[in-house]
């Protein structure tokens, strides 16, 4: 079979047949290349030749908007700036003007509740590794539909097991790269064996961290216990919890906080198991490689953590970054 040659004229008809299901969960995307926002989900697209595609040469973060209200944007931007540090990456615009196009951009949706994916990316230019080959980094901002789990994940507690893809190493951990590969397989390991997560684990046999998610237990004695971030990702939800985290070690349910190694056997004989991450804030583990944790059951830490995160999702004006004016109605 002739493969047939594609021009642009012929774009508008094959836009016009461009529809999947999962387009339905996509509302708007800044482009820089474009040099603005584009609605129709076949002109979402980065060109072939920015080595963000064929090297995986970019950083991105996620953040979500809740009820008119970007949550926790500045502690993003702020793990943004450091993994584009890390590699050399110049931001294309500074972080007020990110902000800025990041707001007009859900405005444009009229959608108050959203996940927001930044990309940036080292660029067009050519398909070697050679970073100096892109003349100019570029920004793409993808703003879709903020699915939320199921409410048995909060009310009942999920599972997970420990996997086995290879931890990073810690240089690379700590860069919210788009070289997202061990991540993608621990993702598979987990929907292939029938657990909601699973958790890396590393040479030593200390707890590492989910495939897009922080984990940390609670110890028999009271102890929030995290493990360091020289080998994982530093969550924004989980460096907030531990913040939120203190008023409940002042009402006793908790008795101290610390960034610890954790063994396995540790974490299967603990009080409570829990997962940090943007799109679920907090979630309660009770059962990890088929272990019951606790009593099985969602625990007071947990509890006490998830209401704190929402108070400081809804009610915290200094974690939150205005997208729409409170009470403002939402577009049809
Ligand atoms: C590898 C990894 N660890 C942890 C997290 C949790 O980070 P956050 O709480 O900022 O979503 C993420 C989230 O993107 C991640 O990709």
């Amino acid at each position: 079979m002739r493969l047939r040659q594609i021009n642009l004229e012929d774009c508008e008809r094959l836009a016009a047949s461009f529809t999947k299901p999962y387009h339905q969960n996509y509302f708007a995307m800044y482009s820089s290349v474009l040099g603005g926002v584009v609605i129709h989900p076949f002109l979402m697209t980065v060109p072939m030749d920015d080595h963000m595609v064929h090297r995986g040469d970019g950083i991105f973060e996620v953040f979500k908007c809740v009820d008119g209200r970007i949550y926790n944007l500045q502690r993003h931007l702020e793990r943004l700036d450091r993994s584009a540090r890390a590699i050399y990456l110049q931001l294309p615009v500074g972080l007020e003007e990110m902000t800025r196009i990041v707001v007009e951009t859900i405005r444009l949706t009229g959608q108050r509740d959203a996940l927001i994916r930044l990309f940036v990316s080292r660029g067009p230019g050519g398909f070697t590794t050679d970073p100096y080959e892109c003349p100019a980094s570029q920004l793409y901002v993808m703003v879709g539909r903020l699915n939320g789990y199921p409410d048995a994940f909060y009310s009942e507690g999920v599972r997970a097991k420990s996997s086995s893809v290879p931890v990073k190493k810690s240089y690379f951990a700590n860069i919210k790269s788009c070289n997202y590969l061990p991540n993608v397989l621990m993702k598979k390991e987990a929907v292939d064996n029938q657990v909601e997560f699973t958790v890396s684990v590393d040479e030593n046999g200390f707890l590492g961290e989910g495939s897009t998610e922080n984990v940390g237990v609670v110890t028999r004695d009271g102890r929030l216990k995290l493990p360091r971030f020289s080998r994982i990702l530093q969550g924004t939800t989980v460096m907030r919890a531990t913040e939120l985290a203190e008023a409940l070690v002042a009402a006793g349910t908790l008795q101290d906080v610390v960034f610890e190694d954790i063994t396995l056997t540790e974490a299967y004989s603990s009080a409570e198991m829990l997962l940090f991450g943007t799109t679920f804030d907090i979630l309660p583990m009770v059962a990890f490689d088929r272990h019951p944790i606790g009593n099985g059951a969602p625990g007071p830490v947990f509890r006490g953590l998830r209401e704190r995160l929402r108070w400081d999702m809804y009610e915290n004006p200094a974690a939150q970054t205005p997208v729409f004016s409170k009470g403002a109605r939402r577009k049809a």
